[in-house]
Order: C-alpha cells, then structure tokens, then sequence
C-alpha cells in the first residue's frame, strides 16, 4: 500500500553514505530521522515569523503565537484530547514524566503505594523513586515473564486503595512489547488511582486515543515521530493539570505577580513557564500532518511486515536469541549471540553501514531480569526495507565470523 521508494525520498539522510557504505538506519527506537518538509518547515520559521509567543502585540510575535497554538491544535486533535489546553508542550517525555512526578508530591501520604513496571525506562523509573524518597511513598513494581510481558494477575495483586498513580509505557522502547494499557487503566481507575501512560515508543507507530483509553496523563517525544528534537507533549485530563501544582515558575505562567503571593496562569500556561522551543512546537505539528497523511494504518500493516521479516531472518543465525518474544509488538527487535558481547556487534557493523543501538537502553531492570549486559536493538520505521533488512542479517553474520 506505502510507496516506500517515495516515502524514502522525503528523507535526505537516508542517501547517505556511512563509513563508505549506505545507511542503513535501524536506530528508530532512539530517534527518527526527518523528512524534508519538517525540515523546511523549521527553516521557515526562521527565516519568516521567527518572534516570541503569547508576549508581543506585533505581527511578527501574533504570527508565532498563532501558529504555535494551531500546532497545539493539531495534536490535541491527532490524540483526540477534548480541549487544546489539556495539551502541554515539554522538552520530551522525560520532561512531562518528571512534572507529574513533581506534581504527585503535594498528593502523596507516608504509605501511600505507586506502581511502575518492570519494562520502563528508567525515566519512567527514576523520577518515581525520587518520589517515593520524598513523600514516603512505596514503589511497587509489575514483573515481567520470560517473554518480556507484563504479569497481569501480579499487576492485580499490586493494586489496592492505597495505589495513588500507576504508570507504564504503552510500548517498551528495549524489547518492543505492547503493553495491554487499556485493562491497566481501567484497574487502576477501579481503585481510584491515576495512570500515566509513557508513549515515546508507541506514537512513531500507532496514533493514541487519549479520550478511548481514558488515561489521566500521555507523556511522549516529538523527536520519535518525525519531529524535532527537544519537542514533546504531555497530555492531562483537565481536573488532573487543575489539581498539580505548576512544574516550573517564571513567565507566561502566571496571572498575577507580587512580592506577597502569585497567582497562577490557566491550562496550558500554568505548566509552560519560559519561552519555550517555539519552532519545534510549530514543527510537531507538520510531523504530525506528515504521518497522518501516509496514515497509521499503512504505516502499521507495513511495520509489522518488517517486524515478522526480520524475526524470521536475524533467527536463521546459529546462536542468535531474541528477546521480547510475546505475541503483541511493535517493530523491535532485540537480540544477542551467543558468546558475544552486543557492542562488538553494533561496531563492527556500524562500520558496515548499519545503525542499531547496542546497551541496556536505559531499562537496566530487564537486562537484569534476562542476567545480559545489553542487547542489539534494531528499531524500524516505515521508511525502512526489507532489503536493508537482508544487509543487517548478513552484516551481523559477518561479525559473528569475525568474533567467533
Ligand atoms: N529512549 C530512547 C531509546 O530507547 C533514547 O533509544
């Protein structure tokens, strides 16, 4: 259904030579790479209606605002928010973890329980502890099974009314595992605790339904879906952004400020301190024209052809053992070979032209789980092939060669 051919021409980098030979770029999981018109449209930008937002009365700073807040339109429609002010523009999704975690300080109690799961990354992790060590709080954490999912009936035995906020990434960025995030929702709501759903794996893939899955908070990057770097949303339902206290102070978030006491702008500003990446906001919102246009459907029927292709092929090496082996994935595939160390691997055929990320992934809990030290993650995109596919197989088998 996708033209690839054509889709791969939107992308500059992708005729790149890499050590001498083609990329091949399977880091998708890391960051995606940009098509020109997301290129152009931050050139643009600059060289048209570069001003400050929601400050100035010139035209310069009205176009700005104007398209700034059109772009914040754009995604509380792809997401299906109900109102453009439960989107906030972050950094990324470690920014939009870490400000409900911050918020969540004023709500925990001593004793009070948050769960997390055994696959996040540890920006899902970290600012929880930093959390719990604050107020008190117990972190609980859902196991994993041997093919990388998340054990639902110990997920159950977690919750009781003392579980505050829940929070678990839709997709694992380490193993590629597809979280069943609408059960865990609806759990966690049954106990009246929140949930926040990590979705910077999930929305290079599949577009997200905030309203359907009815999840209090959706974190996730602009930079993982054909967007800039140092852009992200997170999402809250109105009651949650009017009930957290602002994440950062400084100016455009308030309404009124004197020596005695400030009072707080409304939804979005309240959470929006500083001039923000106004050009990467902007931008999102031609990322996300972008994907649509080739839509999610397509770009999920062709990923998962990707997916069943390079399982099939990278299993044909002797030794080769993959992990994240449950049924529901998106196109990850992460692996070792016996006796070799994932890094030796990644070098030598990063030399042969061929982008993967090799490590923990910044989710050392399920290395520990699996007793590795790392894995040899490749992360496709749309713009990916199966031919690229056949020239990994055969770089990987030429450095197990070479290893061995
Ligand atoms: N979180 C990104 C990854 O998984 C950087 O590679």
């Amino acid at each position: 259904m996708l033209d690839i051919q054509k889709i791969r021409a939107d992308f500059p980098i992708l005729t790149q030579k890499v050590n001498g030979k083609p990329l091949v770029y399977f880091d998708n999981g890391a960051t995606s790479q940009k098509p020109q018109i997301v290129i152009d449209a931050e050139v643009k930008y600059y060289q048209e209606i570069n001003a400050n937002i929601h400050r100035g009365v010139h035209t310069l700073s009205q176009l700005a605002t104007d398209a700034y807040e059109i772009s914040r339109g754009k995604v509380k429609d792809h997401i299906n928010a109900k109102f453009a002010h439960e989107v906030l523009f972050t950094s990324g999704t470690t920014f939009g973890i870490n400000l409900v975690a911050n918020g969540f300080a004023s709500i925990l109690k001593p004793g009070d329980e948050v769960i997390v799961s055994s696959l996040e990354h540890h920006s899902n992790i970290v600012p929880w502890q930093m959390l719990c060590e604050k107020t008190g709080a117990i972190l609980k954490v859902i196991p994993i099974n041997e093919n990388g999912e998340l054990i639902i009936e110990a997920f159950d035995a977690l919750l009781s009314e003392k579980t505050k906020i829940v929070t678990v990434n839709h997709i694992s960025n380490a193993l590629g595992i597809i979280n069943p995030i609408k059960y865990i929702i609806d759990k966690a709501h049954a106990v009246g605790a929140a949930v926040l759903i990590d979705g910077a794996q999930a929305v290079p893939h599949l577009k997200p339904d905030v309203q359907e899955l009815d999840c209090d908070f959706y974190a996730f990057s602009g930079h993982k879906m054909c967007g800039p770097t140092g852009t992200g949303i997170l999402y809250g339902k109105e009651e949650w952004l009017n009930k957290l206290p602002p994440y950062q102070g400084g100016g455009e978030m308030i309404k009124e400020v004197t020596f005695e006491k400030t009072t707080y702008a409304d939804l979005p500003h309240k959470f929006e301190a500083g001039t923000p990446n106004i050009a990467g906001g902007i931008v999102l919102g031609t990322a996300v024209d972008y994907l649509n246009n080739i839509g999610f459907e397509n770009i999920q029927h062709y990923e998962n052809e990707l997916l069943e292709y390079a399982t099939k092929r990278l299993l044909e090496i002797e030794g080769l053992k993959i992990y994240g082996t449950g049924k529901n994935k998106a196109s990850v595939v992460s692996f070792n070979i016996d006796g070799i160390h994932p890094y030796d691997i990644g070098s030598i055929i990063d030399k042969l032209g061929i982008a993967v990320r090799t490590g923990h992934h910044c989710a050392q809990p399920i290395m520990n789980f699996f007793c590795i030290p790392g894995t040899i993650r490749a992360s496709f995109s749309f713009y990916n092939t199966k031919e690229e596919i056949d020239q990994m197989v055969e770089a990987v088998k030429k450095a197990q060669t070479m290893l061995s």
